[in-house]
């Protein structure tokens, strides 16, 4: 294991659904689409899709909340909340200063951190590298993500695939230095932006009456494109966190890929000649949540007890940017 002391540990998980389930055979009835096409080529079933009134910070102070109530520990009691998201409630302030002062984290460095599904991974990197070198005793880290807000429901190619939701880690420091978050890999080729983006909203393209009309303010992803690069670096982000750890896959207990496609997760366990049942999928029932995926499956796969104490856990994401990245924990 590469890294010493102190040690942080994720001491307590949580993560929120919204309760609205839309299935595929829904969507089948507003779009030009099948339960059969949807499953076949990605596992989905169905989603969760935020009512009225829920938004970024609202799902992800739901989770923050379950988060702290595990780990035992009070909002008083942290000092760093990191909120991974494509898109917080508005476009400035962070999603992070709204959840602050409603979890009422009175003591804290807050701010979103824009690493899209890999952002929960970014996000256990930069805060327990700050809590190893700084003052932090707890953080927050809150994938939450409202990807319905930004669908183009007229593009059967990508509406039928996200959802929303949000997921959550307290973080602890700990003296014991060989458990915890052991190694993480994070990595990004911008020159693939374009591949999955949101073009309109931003500086480059505020919005007009055009951009609206050309929908440019809607997810687009060339699908195939980004399928192919994400096998390759979601291997290659687990393989170099395997390799300077002297571990090999079949010491990994448990997988946790971002969940987007079981097709994706299955090309994964072939190459690196894993039985598939070690991987944790819960995208059925979800849909690819982007930076709320990892955790919310972190959290449901220790409800289910597939994580016990001294257990290799690696997780494994990419998304837009084109992001990846792995981390590697050992289970308290
Ligand atoms: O977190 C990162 C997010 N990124 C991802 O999750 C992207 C990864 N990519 C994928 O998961 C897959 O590439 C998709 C699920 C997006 C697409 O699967 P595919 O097997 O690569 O299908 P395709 O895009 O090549 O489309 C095949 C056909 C097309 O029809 P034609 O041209 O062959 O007649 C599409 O028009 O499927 C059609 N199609 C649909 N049909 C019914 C595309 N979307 C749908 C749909 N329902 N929802």
């Amino acid at each position: 294991m590469t890294r010493s002391a102190p040690g942080v540990i994720i001491s307590g998980t949580g993560s929120y659904a919204p309760p609205r389930i839309v299935s595929n055979h829904d969507l089948s009835t507003q779009m030009n689409t099948s339960d059969e096409w949807i499953s076949s080529r990605t596992g989905i079933r169905e989603r969760r899709i935020a009512g009225d009134g829920e938004a970024t910070a609202s799902m992800g102070c739901e989770a923050g909340r379950l988060a702290m109530q595990d780990a035992g520990v009070k909002p008083s009691d942290i000092d760093l909340l990191v909120v991974p998201t494509l898109i917080s409630d508005m476009l400035f302030p962070s999603a992070a200063s709204l959840i602050q002062t409603r979890l009422n984290l009175r003591n804290v460095t807050s701010f979103d951190l824009s690493a899209a599904c890999s952002g929960f991974i970014y996000g256990l990197e930069v805060v327990s590298n700050m809590m190893r070198s700084g003052n932090y005793k707890h953080a927050l880290v809150i994938g939450s993500e409202k990807l319905s807000s930004i669908l183009d429901w007229d593009d059967r190619s990508t509406s039928v695939l996200f959802g929303d939701g949000a997921g959550a880690a307290v973080l602890s420091k700990v003296d014991d230095t060989g458990c915890g978050i052991i190694d993480s890999y994070t990595g990004n080729d911008g020159s693939k932006a374009k591949l999955l983006c949101m073009p309109g909203g931003g500086t480059a393209m505020p919005a007009t009456k055009e951009s609206l009309e050309n929908r440019d303010h809607f997810l687009k992803m060339n699908g195939p494109e980004v399928f192919k690069i994400a096998v390759r670096w979601m291997e290659q982000s687990a393989k170099i966190v395997l390799k300077r750890n002297n571990l090999k896959p079949e010491d990994i207990d448990l997988f946790i890929p971002h969940q987007a496609n079981l097709r994706i997760i299955e090309t994964l366990a072939r190459i690196i000649k894993i039985p598939k049942e070690k991987f944790f999928v819960n995208l059925d029932r979800y849909g690819n949540t982007s930076a709320a995926s990892i955790p919310i499956a972190l959290d449901e796969a220790r409800q289910k007890e597939l994580i016990q104490t001294g257990d290799n856990v690696l997780m494994i994401a990419f998304g837009a940017g084109l992001t990846w990245g792995s981390t590697l924990i050992k289970w308290q």
